[in-house]
């Protein structure tokens, strides 16, 4: 028998999307990969150099289940360079991803029946994160009006007596909308005020275009934040992200990470030694403006079609469009658009429940000339 658990945890329907794209593509069709979530760029040059060197030289074993110190500092240090945080290298912790950072953050952090609020549309694994422990995710309905993000204000109304934590991502995915400095300091008082802990999940942070990224940390030592070498260093299929934990919590999550996962990778973590060298940062920041470029056309493009996007996402590599007045079921409107035009993009259902028939989100991860492809044919299969 299969443990009762796993009825309530919901599968990743864009997988199941981006397997049938694949299947299409092995009979020959053409696919336009506007659905999946990770970079189309492959990892920085130096770190795959990196990450061969370390294998070479036999870094091939367990290291610390918090990882090596070498990177701990690194990303410290990073902060300190970039956001002139200063932060304690014993807060850093390695996981397997930032995957691996949620599943840690809710297992210190929650006890069964207690509450986890985040936004509706959100992503979908952190619901699974917190059921996983037997907690309960509230997911509360989020529009254009806040930008699709939780508010001071509505944390305050939606808190109730077994609610323990909130978490935020800025940028979001799938919206790609930020929090300002001011929302999110407003959010950590309310949060601070109710007795309850902040998890922000900053995992997009480097790949911002409107304005100049900011860290949670520069607010305040006492929250989680979460953040990963899978969507900025273009890491996904290497499994490295990391936590930043307030002191309180390090030894829990430390014992636990030795229990769960022993480790994460050993050449991941010595190839993303280089994420922080000259070259690879020049690397990642052209990445960052071609991200632009792609998001600068295909936003009006779709505008012209007919797609609704009340907020201009300013991060991520993602627009979550209304289109209401093209379709009133965008979960079977992706998948005709697949066996029609042979374009892939991810309906809402897959973010939460709230009008996910309204939504579509589109990733553009794939070059402007496949986007504008896309466009095209997504024009021609509306017009039928
Ligand atoms: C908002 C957000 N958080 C966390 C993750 C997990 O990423 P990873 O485990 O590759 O670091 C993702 C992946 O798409 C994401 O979009």
């Amino acid at each position: 028998m299969i443990a009762e658990r796993m009825a309530s945890i919901s599968p990743f329907y864009v997988m199941e999307l981006l397997a049938r794209a694949r299947a299409l593509e092995g009979e020959g069709r053409s696919i336009i990969h506007m659905e999946v979530g990770e970079p189309d760029f492959e990892t920085p040059r130096p770190i795959i150099e990196a990450g061969k060197r370390a294998l070479d030289q036999g870094f091939t074993h367990y290291t610390p289940a918090v990882g090596i110190r070498e990177l701990r500092e690194a990303i410290a240090q990073d902060y300190f360079s970039r956001f002139g945080v200063k932060l304690n290298p014993d807060r850093v912790l390695i996981t397997p991803g930032s995957s691996g950072a949620l599943q840690l953050i809710m297992s210190t952090v929650i006890n069964p029946g207690q509450a986890v609020m985040m936004a509706d549309p959100g992503y979908p694994c952190n619901r699974n994160f917190v059921k996983l422990v037997s907690g309960i995710p509230v997911t509360v309905p989020v529009g254009a009006e806040t930008g699709y993000q939780l508010t001071a204000e509505i944390i305050d109304r939606e808190w109730s007596e077994n609610t323990r934590a909130v978490m935020v991502a800025t940028p979001s995915n799938p919206t790609g909308t930020i929090l300002s400095r001011q929302q999110l300091e407003a959010i950590y008082q309310v949060v601070k005020a109710r007795g309850g802990v902040l998890i922000v999940d900053e995992i997009y942070q480097g790949l911002v275009y409107d304005v100049k990224p900011f860290t949670a940390l520069e607010i305040t030592d006492d929250l989680f934040i979460i953040n990963s070498f899978s969507k900025y260093y273009g890491m996904t299929g290497w499994r490295l992200g990391w936590m930043i934990a307030p002191e309180r919590f390090i030894s829990a999550a430390d014992k636990l990470a030795q229990n769960i996962f022993l480790a994460a990778s050993t050449p991941a973590q010595y190839a993303a030694l280089a994420a922080f060298e000259e070259e690879t940062q020049r690397i990642v920041e052209e990445r960052r403006e071609a991200f632009r470029e792609r998001r600068d056309y295909l936003l009006p493009a779709l505008q012209q079609l007919g797609f609704e996007f009340p907020v201009v996402p300013a991060g991520a590599f993602y627009l979550y469009a209304n289109c209401r007045s093209i379709t009133e079921d965008s979960f079977s409107f992706a998948h005709e658009l697949l066996e029609t035009e042979g374009v892939a993009v991810t309906p809402g259902r897959d973010f939460g429940d709230y009008l996910p028939e309204q939504h579509i989100r589109f990733a553009y991860t794939t070059a402007l000339e496949k986007l504008q492809e896309g466009v095209a044919r997504i024009a021609r299969f509306i017009k039928c």
